[in-house]
């Protein structure tokens, strides 16, 4: 029998796959790549357990992201940056409604945190950074150089592999940086290539939180659920 944590994530998941599949999938891989560092680190199942679940909904804010700032193929004006760097916020409101753990609300809010304290929306140091959302920020970050974006080609995995340790030590935690360098390719290039996309949780979606996301995604952006006649 499914938790109803396993439930409410199903749900969220079924909204994401419906409204925002890009993101949806993304979600996927960070959780994949991130579960797989943090066992080869042998962190506690409770650790492992609440970084599988945070990547999953890490980016649930954009579902309160208008589709057409998340595609834009060119720079974004100022007013659409701020819309798109609020989707930690949006999504940290969103999974407390819910009742989801600290840990778990920590990674959504603080996933775009950096070392160097460049990061949004607290502008946080590093030290401070829990460990959790350390991996959760490399791997975000790593599946975005490794997937293809409409303004730019995908980096391949040793390319986003180099980058992400030039960066290090300033923007990123060289000791997850060091893990994700350990990880074999061959476990990079499964959760890259798989049918992750086609993946579904076994439990059932629960009806009441599917509604809720679904309702704040249309209140948030009514011109794209004005466009729909089913949802
Ligand atoms: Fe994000």
């Amino acid at each position: 029998m499914p938790t109803p944590q396993a439930r409410d994530v199903n749900a969220i998941l079924e909204t994401m796959d419906a409204k925002r599949p890009a993101v949806a999938s993304h979600c996927r891989r960070v959780s994949a790549y991130g579960v797989h560092l943090a066992a080869q680190y042998g962190l506690s199942e409770e650790m492992v357990e609440t970084i599988r679940v945070g990547s999953l909904l890490h980016d649930v804010g954009k579902l309160l992201v208008p589709a057409h700032i998340l595609s834009k193929p060119g720079r974004l004006t100022k007013h659409e940056w701020q819309a798109l760097q609020n989707h930690p916020e949006h999504g940290f409101d969103m999974a407390e409604h819910l009742g989801f753990a600290p840990g778990i609300l920590d990674i959504i809010l603080y996933h775009h945190e950096r070392n160097d304290r460049s990061g949004y929306p607290d502008g946080l140091d590093g030290n401070v950074i829990p460990w959790t959302v350390r991996i959760v920020s490399v791997m975000d970050a790593f599946d975005a150089l490794t997937s293809p974006r409409v303004y730019r080609e995908s980096l391949s995995a040793d390319a986003a592999r180099t980058l992400l340790a030039r960066e290090s030590a300033d923007r990123y935690c060289p000791w997850v940086v060091s893990g994700l360098l350990s990880m074999p390719r061959t476990m990079l290039d499964a959760v890259a290539n798989d049918g992750l996309d086609r993946y579904r949780p076994d439990a059932r979606p629960n009806q009441a939180v599917l509604q809720t996301a679904t309702t704040r995604w249309a209140a948030a952006c009514p011109e794209e659920a004005g466009q729909l006649t089913t949802w």
